[in-house]
């Protein structure tokens, strides 16, 4: 597991702190424009359809979130929210459980999710893999590629032709959700990533390459192609760069991540003790600090932090990451990014998910939160709300996009640096107001004098604490110029045949926004307080104001149409949601605002009874909200405010988990077990990296088809007086586990360890063995539960590491050491194997389990017949033992709603008592709770598989030691957000009953 610690140094090594703001020449600014059908680019900028664009993207990846009516949901939070573009994730094993076998239907249909994307107007870059880490098991690999010998990411041919089999499903889908494939067409793919980040830069790495370009360019995929470097290291350069190649590969752009900032300590504090680095035009020049690692291409970080994953064995770390590159982070870096010329942006994650089923990796446990801007539950975080401020002002100022460094500014204090940038085509100016070095945290009142487009001013701030501002000057607005502002532009509407401006600040901090106009306009006061001074012989309007709830000012006459504009503090203005030309205050969200035949349609969530207020077109003349008629009526500040607040949500009830019923689920122990269906072990080959001692078989899970979850052995030798105890060698992930018995006696257990800086995935398991093991005939079964495969990230086929057993012997004997007794193993994994019993829920929902072979997880199992139990139980066997409920849920129409399982004391990162479990909700297996290791104990369901109008069954494999106390504590629903609103969901259908299942 090296990636995270490599992404971590990342962070900090690459850190420099940003120097003095004096550019060097370093971008190729007579770079050709190149072009791509409807995208083209220079080395300033994208252009769509000619017209320089800055990319604000997010992350989210559809298989952490297994209900596709829900994808829509999050796309219009991301939208919403001022991104203009999605990054896609796309995870080859989650479609291909069996070489040649390929699933696009359901949660996998990713037309689908192309196609909302291009509904809610949001750009796409697509991430196809083959290979993409991403935390997830084997780095995106589907399981069968385990058991390929050809190296991974190499131009082997038998892994190009496991690779051409991925891109010749994905490939045609990505090009008919092109932007290129309809003119009208106002979002889709604009940019596709072939590869991520292939740090090996062999030549048999670089005709990989050549493959994966030549492969999608003949799919017909004509969008630009970039490689994601992993830093700033210059790896896959354009060959036709011009300067600074470092490794050049067949990609149209060069592209890279970078996660700098610091990360949370362990105890779950922020830290920020890293300043932003200068990865542009301020930086200090060659391919790794300086100003372009690709001269001749746009700045374009394919993932910048946007927050953190989290591992198992911490205190709980979301929270804190969504802090740590949260609200000032997301201005000081996104914003230095944005200065030096990474016009295009992606934040890693902005909204997480679940990596549920057997998707996680070793190192994270179920919650992807990430402490993204949209949490796991799908809330919208407060630095989702800077981000609409921010994405706000690009939408509002086209001119930000393709700005140069413009020359240094006077700043009377030494601990201001200023970002000053400029529109080469309009002059228009960015000035990024922080902290010199940007991770400064003191308070500053200062000036700075600039020469602006609009004359010589000196400009009276205060930047207090860790943040940063961003300031718009001598821009030409509607009608309307803004000389310049010491608030932040959130928007800048153009409406009917006048301006509307949302400028804020923050709360109790003095405010200065100038106006130019021919002749002295007339100010009125409307709301709040400002004042007004104008300079006749530069054609000034001063308003002059403090950042206090809310004020708003008209200007009229003056030689420019008439202008409104909104004051306010950040609190205020945070309210406000962009839509269009239209501005709507009030609701938690804005999804969508229509208008036909002189209705507005406005459809969006509450999460308390909230007011609501419109600056839209005059020819306005009703208004629905959720499809309910709206009155309202006209302001004085020019808007349409409803007469009545709306409604917010009405609380959830939810039923309490009873009626338990149980049953012994680990049947495999028993000696009498029938194994005569399982497969033998045998001397079959392995192309795995684990070495196992000479003369075993292989006993790895891969070779056999179990690929993920869980996977049982029973072995059969004949004791002999040396045989004192039995030893393992086995793979099993970060925090895996193995249970041994033999002639149905419990051994003993062992887990890998998992945590930080590097899970430990393969261990070694004693087990004293009885006495009676000295003679006679025995049966050792056991358990390994695979908590993942490693990724691939240095291209060294790490993700072959051996799974489940590797070896095994008997130890004792004269001199103690382990010596080999002939063993006959058999092994029993997921039902099917490969062939999927259950290809709905697809590869990542089952092992090996016997209640999962049986079926005990779904819905339709008839558990009658079980016993009646009591949650919390005190005791369990060892093993696993299965318990099941039902219950229904009634959340009430027109509400959205997540709501999770929890379990034990929800206030604690982990139990007093060890044990583990496997939660199956409508036969869906939605992660696992590992009570001793943590942090995760609540679990959010999503709706879709989770029944909110109707009935529910949860299955819960819970695997014990057997000792007193290691047994299921309290299992309780809990709600963890709630409005009014949402998007229809309906249910995923999949598999009700055992004999719905694939034989
Ligand atoms: C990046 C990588 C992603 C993900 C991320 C950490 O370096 O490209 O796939 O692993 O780190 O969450």
């Amino acid at each position: 597991m090296r990636s995270f610690i490599a992404v971590l140094l990342l962070g900090s090594a690459l850190a420099i702190p940003a120097m003095a703001q004096v550019a060097k020449p370093t971008a190729n600014l007579s770079a050709p424009v190149k072009s791509f059908g409807r995208v083209s680019y220079d080395a300033r900028s994208l252009m769509i359809d000619g017209e320089r664009k800055i990319i604000w993207g997010g992350e989210f990846h559809p298989f952490r979130l297994p209900s596709p009516d829900l994808w829509r949901d999050i796309l219009q939070k991301m939208k919403a929210s001022g991104f203009n573009t999605v990054a896609l994730y796309f995870d080859w094993g989650y479609h291909s459980p069996k070489q040649g076998v390929y699933d696009f239907t359901g949660i996998r249909d990713l037309d689908r999710l192309l196609t909302m994307a291009e509904e809610e107007g949001l750009y796409v870059i697509t991430r196809a893999g083959p290979y993409v880490n991403a935390e997830l098991s084997r780095g995106g690999f589907p399981g069968w590629l385990v058991n390929q010998r050809a190296r991974a990411r190499t131009d082997d041919p038998d892994y190009l032709k496991a690779v051409d089999e991925w891109l010749d499903q994905i490939n045609p889908i990505i090009a008919r959700h092109q932007i290129n494939a309809d003119k009208r067409r106002k979002g889709g793919v604009i940019l596709h990533q072939i590869e991520n980040e292939l740090a090996l830069t062999t030549p048999a790495q670089r005709r990989y390459m050549d493959h994966l370009y030549t492969k999608a360019r003949a799919d017909g995929i004509t969008v630009p192609i970039f490689h994601n470097d992993q830093g700033r290291n210059g790896y896959w350069t354009p060959e036709s760069s011009t300067v600074d190649k470092v490794v050049t590969g067949p990609n149209d752009m060069y592209a890279f991540d970078g996660y700098p900032g610091g990360t949370c300590t362990v105890a779950g504090q922020p830290t920020r003790d890293v300043a932003a680095p200068d990865w542009g035009y301020y930086g200090t020049g060659g391919a790794k600090g300086g100003a372009s690692a690709s001269p001749d291409t746009p700045g374009f970080a394919a993932e910048f932090g946007g927050g953190w994953f989290d591992y198992w064995g911490s205190n709980g770390g979301y929270d804190c990451n969504a802090i740590q590159r949260g609200k000032r982070f997301q201005r000081v870096f996104y914003g230095t990014n944005l200065a030096n010329g990474i016009g295009i942006q992606s934040f890693y994650m902005t909204y997480g998910g679940t990596s549920w089923g057997w998707l996680p990796g070793p190192v994270v446990f179920t919650s992807y939160d990430y402490g993204a801007a949209i949490s796991e539950p799908r809330a919208l975080r407060e630095k989702a709300q800077e981000m609409k401020q921010l994405g706000g002002l690009i939408a509002s100022v086209p001119d930000l996009a393709g700005m140069t460094p413009a020359g240094p500014v006077e700043i009377t204090s030494p601990n201001i640096q200023i970002y000053h940038n400029k529109s080469p085509e309009t002059d228009a100016r960015f000035l990024m107001v922080t902290h010199k070095p940007s991770n400064g945290q003191t308070n500053d009142s200062f000036t700075f004098t600039a020469d602006l487009p609009d004359g010589r001013y000196t400009v009276p701030m205060r930047l207090n604490g860790f943040d940063a501002k961003w300031l718009v000057a001598g821009v030409t607005l509607g009608g309307q110029r803004l000389v310049y502002s010491t608030s932040e532009l959130q928007s800048a509407q153009r409406q009917d045949k006048g301006d509307l401006m949302l400028l804020y600040g923050r709360a109790g901090e003095p405010g200065e926004t100038v106006l130019r106009y021919s002749a002295a306009p007339t100010v009125t006061v409307i709301e709040g307080e400002a004042t007004s001074r104008f300079d006749t012989a530069k054609g000034d309007l001063n308003l002059s104001y403090s950042h206090r709830g809310r004020a708003i000012v008209r200007v009229e006459g003056g030689g420019r149409p008439p202008l409104t504009v909104i004051l306010g503090d950040e609190a205020e203005a945070v309210r406000y949601w962009r839509q269009g030309d239209m501005l709507i205050r009030g609701p938690e969200l804005v999804r969508h605002a229509t208008v036909k035949d002189g209705t507005l349609a406005l459809t969006g969530d509450t999460a308390t009874q909230s007011p609501l207020e419109i600056w839209a077109p005059g020819a306005i003349r009703s208004v629905t909200w959720n499809g309910g008629k709206i009155a309202t009526r006209a302001t004085p500040a020019g808007s349409l405010a409803a007469t009545q607040p709306l409604a917010g949500p009405a609380a959830v009830a939810l039923p309490a988990l009873t009626d338990w019923r149980m049953a012994k689920g680990s049947p495999e122990a028993d000696p009498a077990f029938d194994d005569s269906n399982w497969q033998a072990i045998d001397n079959r080959s392995s192309a795995s990296i684990t070495a196992r001692p000479d003369g075993q078989p292989n006993m790895g899970m891969d070779a056999y088809g179990f690929h993920d979850g869980d996977v049982w052995y029973r072995g059969r030798f004949t004791g002999t007086p040396d045989a004192k105890a039995l030893s393992l060698y086995y793979g099993a992930g970060g925090s895996g586990l193995v249970q041994a018995w033999i002639d149905g006696q419990f051994i003993g257990e062992a887990e890998t360890p998992g945590g930080l800086p590097r899970p430990i995935t393969t261990g070694t398991a004693r087990f004293a063995l009885p006495a009676s093991a000295q003679s006679g005939e025995h049966i050792l079964s056991i358990m390994v539960r695979n908590n993942g495969h490693n990724w691939d990230l240095d291209s060294d086929d790490f993700h072959k590491e051996a799974r489940g057993l590797i070896s095994a012997s008997l130890e004792g004997g004269p001199s103690g050491r382990s010596f080999t007794v002939p063993i006959a193993w058999k092994i029993q994994g997921k039902r099917g194997g490969e062939m999927l019993a259950d290809p709905v829920r697809g590869p990542a929902n089952n092992g090996g389990l016997y209640g999962e072979r049986m079926g005990w997880h779904l819905p339709g199992f008839d558990d009658k017949r079980w016993a009646k139990a009591t949650v919390p139980a005190t005791q369990a066997e060892a093993g696993t033992s299965w318990y099941r409920t039902s219950f229904d849920l009634a959340v009430p129409k027109g509400q959205d709603a997540t709501i999770a399982l929890s379990f034990g004391d929800a206030a604690k990162p982990r139990s007093p008592v060890r044990y583990r479990v496997l939660m199956f909700v409508n036969g869906w297996n939605m992660g696992q709770f590992i009570a001793h290791v943590g942090p995760q104990r609540t679990f959010p369901i999503p709706e879709g598989i989770l029944n909110h109008r109707g009935k529910n069954r949860v299955a819960l494999a819970v695997t014990s030691d057997g000792q007193p106390g290691d047994a299921l504590e309290a299992v309780r629903l809990v709600t963890l957000h709630s409005v009014k609103g949402g998007l229809p969901v309906q249910m995923v259908t999949a598999p009700n009953a055992p004999s719905d299942l694939k034989e």
